[in-house]
């Protein structure tokens, strides 16, 4: 008699890439979290979008070249990145984790990537900045209130941040139906550390039934604002949001200190293009002129290796580490950016690239 089969244990998973970050954060968080953390605008075709670009492109590797030393270190604005990664801004990280903004910071530092702290965090600028290894930088909504923005601007300079990322796409949020069926509201506990003491700083985070407007952003910003915030700090000030190249054009000639092309996440507006598919024109229109950065949809380190070749200086993620740290906290997001980076560094080595200024448009294949 055959001796009975014993089902195999059941196999502890195996956390090899970004995908398995996302499956089971979705399964850990709570419907209403998950909702906030992973929905789009709309149908979410930009959303799907961020992604089909990338997956589209195709790399062209190149045999034979020594790649037994990789460097893949880059400066961006006189500081050097050890890889070309930054953390993208998140507000309400407390939905995500109990330790949300803090152990963000604690997981970026021992993955040495720099961390954009949202307006919107769980933690103040200043407790974030006292266990940051690196200088943050500051995402930074204008306020209605200018006096709060720039009183908020000064507590970013004294704990040490190093630049002001204004995001300049969200005069309006975009109409997240996968949020509004959970339900989404911000829990008891999960605050706007930053905001203590504004006026408004209670409320919901977008508008009341009918209105479009939220009271926390302010929908009259102009071009006019960002020579005002200018004058206020001596902070290099980066423009998050540039989706149309004439904007990019724009933020050239205003003197700003950088660029982030991005389209929110593909929160805001839907069917605008992936992120990846506006870049080339920007490059062509200011590249050289400013830092390029670019966000949306990064998900493998073959992607950040594309968002290279077409021009871009950085590139953030937002998703992706929000993923690693709901499932296991600042543990979590260091390994998210360690498997990035590190399939990052097997692409450029199959594309025969040994340094990031060796990555040019000719490691795609066209
Ligand atoms: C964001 N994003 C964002 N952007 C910003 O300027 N300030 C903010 O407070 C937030 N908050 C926020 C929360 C959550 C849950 C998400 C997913 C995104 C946008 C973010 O900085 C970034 O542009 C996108 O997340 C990039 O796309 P991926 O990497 O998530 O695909
Ligand atoms: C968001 C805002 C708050 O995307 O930036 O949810």
């Amino acid at each position: 008699m055959n001796a009975p089969v014993t089902p195999p244990a059941a196999l502890p998973p195996l956390f090899l890439d970004v995908t398995d970050f996302e499956r089971e954060a979705q399964a850990k968080l709570p419907a209403m979290s998950w909702s906030y953390l992973s929905g789009g605008a709309s149908d979410e075709l930009t959303l799907r979008w961020n992604r089909e670009s990338y997956d589209r492109l195709r790399l062209r590797p190149r045999a034979l070249v020594d790649v037994s030393q990789l460097d893949p270190s880059i400066t961006l604005l006189g500081r050097r990145h050890s890889f070309p990664l930054l953390l993208a801004p998140a507000a309400y990280q407390g939905l995500t984790h109990p330790e949300a903004d803090l152990a963000t910071v604690r997981g970026a530092n021992a993955a040495d990537v720099t961390l954009v702290a949202s307006t919107f965090s769980s933690h103040t600028i200043e407790d974030i900045a006292a266990q940051a290894a690196r200088p943050l930088w500051l995402q930074l909504y204008i306020q209605r209130d200018r006096e709060f923005t720039r009183a908020l601007i000064r507590r970013a300079e004294k704990s040490g941040c190093e630049a002001v990322v204004v995001t300049v796409d969200t005069p309006v949020l975009g109409p997240r139906n996968r949020e509004l069926r959970a339900r989404f509201s911000l829990p008891p506990g999960v605050e706007r550390a930053n905001l203590r003491g504004v006026a408004n700083a209670g409320g919901a985070h977008r508008s009341t039934e009918g209105a479009i407007y939220s009271a926390l952003l302010d929908p009259s910003l102009t071009w006019k604002d960002i020579a005002w915030l200018k004058a206020q700090t001596s902070l290099p000030i980066l423009l998050k949001g540039i989706l149309n190249p004439d904007d990019a054009v724009r933020a050239a000639e205003a003197g700003v200190a950088g660029i982030i092309v991005s389209n929110h996440g593909a929160r805001n507006l839907d069917t605008e293009p992936a992120t990846i598919d506006a870049l080339p024109e920007v490059v062509a229109k200011v590249g050289g002129r400013l830092p390029i950065l670019v966000d949306g949809g990064i998900r493998r380190g073959t992607d950040i290796l594309k968002a290279l070749a077409l021009g871009a200086n950085a590139v953030l993620i937002g998703r992706p580490y929000l993923y690693g740290l709901a499932v296991d906290g600042s543990a979590g997001v260091t390994r998210v950016i360690n498997i990035l980076r590190r399939e990052f560094e097997m692409a450029m080595a199959v594309c025969g690239r040994t340094s990031i200024a060796e990555i040019d448009a000719t490691v795609l294949w066209r």
